[in-house]
């Protein structure tokens, strides 16, 4: 079957997809896309699909790439997977990070702050959503500016290898940034003498790697996904949500009438435009989905933001609604690889968008918003707004 997509508005071709067959082959992708909350829940939930990814296409031109990405706990199975999670889960906790609330929320004012008194349209991403994601990255990886600024390239950098371009160009910076990256999990993590707070990432990180319960490339692989996740995700999570907020006047308006509504609408937030779409299985085994028959070794793409609108599960799916219940999205994943810093994520959008519904009568927008064009990835290159102090 083939459906047009519009990259720009994936929602639509979602809903055609979704109606036409919730299990489709695409061409493109050259695997199964599944566009039902039920099946991608029956998916993510059955250990027969398998999180590993076939990467072999980076093998001759990217081995070390490759192996970086093959080591993400996102694409680890059984017994490994276990292991790994059992080990680094406990420190994606926000409670092993003193004053982690308290420091996005000053972060957050000042940003306001400084934003209310410049009285032009700035671009809300670059100025206070990555600030935002910055200032939590610094905290659970104490990186100084410098760092944080790196550690933005490399993020940029192996996303766009994953999302965009497979091009020797975009290979020689994504190696760039790998290696970048590399030295420093050596340098300050792994050799490091400095004595890292208990429990926090890096402790982990270097007592795992020091017992040899852990290589180099999966610790740098961990701190590939940490820098991706918090980089490459948060920031648009907050964007996206501005966005949707500025679209619905009256929402708005519900949220600053009830800023204690702001834990249950970031929820929403996530539901209603998700800035990671999709998530890949690979089969096992000879089974049927959603009546299609799959076979051992086929792919399977879950599309996060397709599930997140299916009429199915949610009444009115393409209404924002802060005070939805229940709210059973998509967008951390469930079952085994549930993203673990999804507590992270909840506290700072929490914290993020909460103060600007304190503290901002209005937000306009100054210009139509241009998503990238990217299959995986809900991500606006730019969001031009103004804002009133109330
Ligand atoms: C808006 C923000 C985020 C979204 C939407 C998101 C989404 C996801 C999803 C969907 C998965 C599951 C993938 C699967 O089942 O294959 C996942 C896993 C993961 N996420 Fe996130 N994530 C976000 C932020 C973060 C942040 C900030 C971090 C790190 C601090 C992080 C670290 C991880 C890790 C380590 C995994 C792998 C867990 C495992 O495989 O066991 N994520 N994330």
């Amino acid at each position: 079957m083939s459906i047009e997509r519009d990259l720009r508005n994936p929602y639509s071709w979602y809903d055609e997809a979704r109606n036409k067959c919730p299990v489709y082959w695409d061409h493109a992708e050259e695997g199964w896309l599944v566009l039902s909350h039920e099946l991608i829940n029956e998916v993510l939930l059955n250990p027969k699909f398998a999180a590993r990814a076939d990467m072999s296409f980076m093998g001759e031109v990217a081995p070390t790439l490759r192996q970086h990405f093959e080591s993400w706990l996102l694409f680890t199975d059984p017994p490994k997977h276990n292991v790994l999670r059992k080990l680094i889960g406990p420190a994606f906790s926000s409670k092993r990070y003193p004053s982690f609330e308290r420091t996005l929320s000053d972060r957050a004012n000042t940003l306001v702050d400084r934003l209310l008194l410049e009285n032009g349209p700035f671009d809300l991403l670059s100025q206070y959503a990555i600030p935002m994601a910055e200032c939590a990255l610094a905290m659970i990886l104490t990186l100084d500016g410098q760092e944080v600024a790196n550690a933005r390239e490399w993020a940029d950098d192996l996303l766009d290898f994953i999302n965009v371009d497979f091009s020797p160009e975009q290979l020689a910076v994504s190696l760039k940034a790998l290696n970048a990256m590399t030295k420093i999990v050596k340098d300050k993590v792994l050799t490091s003498k400095a004595s890292f707070p208990k429990g926090t990432i890096l402790s982990t990180i270097n007592q795992a790697w020091s017992q040899g319960e852990i290589s180099e490339v999966e610790a740098g692989a961990l701190f590939g996904q940490i820098v991706t996740g918090m980089l490459g995700a948060v920031p648009h999570l907050v964007s996206n949500a501005v966005l949707a907020l500025v679209q619905h006047p009256a929402q708005w308006s519900r949220l600053q009438s009830n800023p204690d509504a702001i834990d249950g609408a970031v929820e929403e937030f996530l539901r209603y435009d998700t800035p990671f779409l999709l998530v890949t299985r690979t089969s096992t085994a000879e089974m049927t989905l959603g009546g299609v028959a799959l076979h051992p070794g086929d792919r399977i793409g879950l599309m996060l933001g397709a599930g997140n609108r299916d009429p199915a599960t949610f009444e009115h799916p393409h209404a924002l609604d802060v005070e939805r219940r229940p709210n059973p999205h998509l967008s951390f994943g469930i079952g085994a690889h549930f993203c673990l810093g999804a507590g992270m994520t909840r506290s700072i959008a929490s914290v993020a968008i909460g103060t600007l519904t304190r503290r901002v009568r209005k937000i306009e927008l100054h210009e139509p918003v241009r998503f990238r064009q990217l299959f995986g990835m809900r991500n606006a290159e730019e969001l031009m707004v103004s804002m009133e102090a109330k």
